[in-house]
């Protein structure tokens, strides 16, 4: 059966803009995100924490903070890959955090420098001191069906590095599909090694559309349970770490499919498409997402 609501957690301010060539003004980054909120959207992962010397368009991270509006009931995390960048993001405002993992060695190694038990080193610290703070953390899983390094990736590593992340004590995992190269094949044959290890009620999917299989993924794992679903307004995005690959499911298609399911998401599919067109206008970009290219209606 299908799930009766879907949080949908829009990475677009993060995911989308973090590989963009060109440096986005921080105020079209405060508008996108403001927009976004209008449109009731319940989590919006706002920006990262991370080294200006690895993703050089993050570097204005403390002014997108310290800029918003932040519209009540709406939660805005940030991504933090270690002890340094969890305490400037608490400075800067920050009420939820995010810890990014990978099910792939080199990919952990390209993207934060360090093996996947190193960096679960490195989380643990995050956590002690979210705990301390009471802030509460969200962990990722990278390369969950494939790695840009490695090739396919095994349903049981993805399970056992989702299950290290949620007993150190994250509330919710984010399963991504980084290069978007999973099918509905091989995404039922990963959740169900790692639904044997989480609860599927702390599950997310977090899809790529590299292959065009972003709504099927999606539509399978809310098949198996999966109530929590990341994409991006506009379809925008990719990984600075992950080459070819192509931006996150785009949030109006997700909303478009979710409310055809008649399945609740809180989300005014206009207003998200206002700030959808806001973005792409001011990257000079046509939308990756079909429901906002389409003219013909019911
Ligand atoms: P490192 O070079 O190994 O770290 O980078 P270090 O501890 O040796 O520090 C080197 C320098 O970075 C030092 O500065 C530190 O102070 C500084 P220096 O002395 O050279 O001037 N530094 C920091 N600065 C700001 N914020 C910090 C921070 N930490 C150290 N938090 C590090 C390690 C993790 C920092 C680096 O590799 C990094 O920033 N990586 C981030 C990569 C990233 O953001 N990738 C994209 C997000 S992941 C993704 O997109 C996938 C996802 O969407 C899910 C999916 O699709 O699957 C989440
Ligand atoms: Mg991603």
């Amino acid at each position: 059966a299908l799930p009766e609501k879907v949080k949908i957690v829009e990475v677009g301010p993060r995911d989308g803009l973090q590989n963009e060539k060109t440096l986005v003004p921080t105020e079209a980054k405060i508008n996108l995100i403001n927009l976004l909120s209008e449109s009731g959207l319940p989590v919006i992962e706002a920006t990262s924490f991370v080294s200006p010397k690895w993703v050089p368009q993050m570097a204005d991270q403390v002014e997108v903070m310290k800029g918003i509006s932040r519209r009540p009931g709406v939660s805005y995390p940030v991504l933090t890959p270690n002890l340094k960048g969890f305490q400037a993001a608490v400075s800067a405002g920050a009420a939820e955090v995010a810890i990014f993992g990978a099910a792939s060695e080199l990919f952990s190694k390209k993207n934060i420098n360090c093996s996947v038990d190193e960096s679960l080193q490195r989380f643990d610290e995050v956590m002690q001191a979210a705990k301390e703070a009471g802030v509460p953390v969200r962990g990722y899983v990278s390369c969950v069906v494939g790695c840009p390094y490695e090739g396919r990736v095994a349903p049981e590593k993805v399970a056992h590095v989702a299950k290290r992340l949620y007993s150190m004590g994250c509330y919710e995992i984010s399963l991504g599909d980084t290069i978007g190269v999973g099918t509905p094949g091989s995404m039922a044959k990963m959740l169900e090694a790692v639904t044997k290890e989480v609860p599927v009620s702390a599950l997310a999917v977090h899809c790529h559309d590299t292959y065009g299989q972003a709504l099927a993924n999606i539509l399978v794992a809310l098949q198996m349970g999966v109530s929590v679903v990341d994409s991006s307004v506009a379809g925008l995005g990719g990984c600075p770490y992950a080459q070819g690959a192509s931006g996150n499911v785009a949030t109006e298609d997700v909303v478009y499919m979710l409310h055809g399911l008649g399945i609740q998401t809180g989300v005014d599919l206009s207003k998200l498409m206002d700030a959808g067109a806001f973005i792409c206008r001011t990257l000079n970009r046509r939308t990756s997402s079909k429901v906002a290219q389409a003219t013909c209606k019911l």
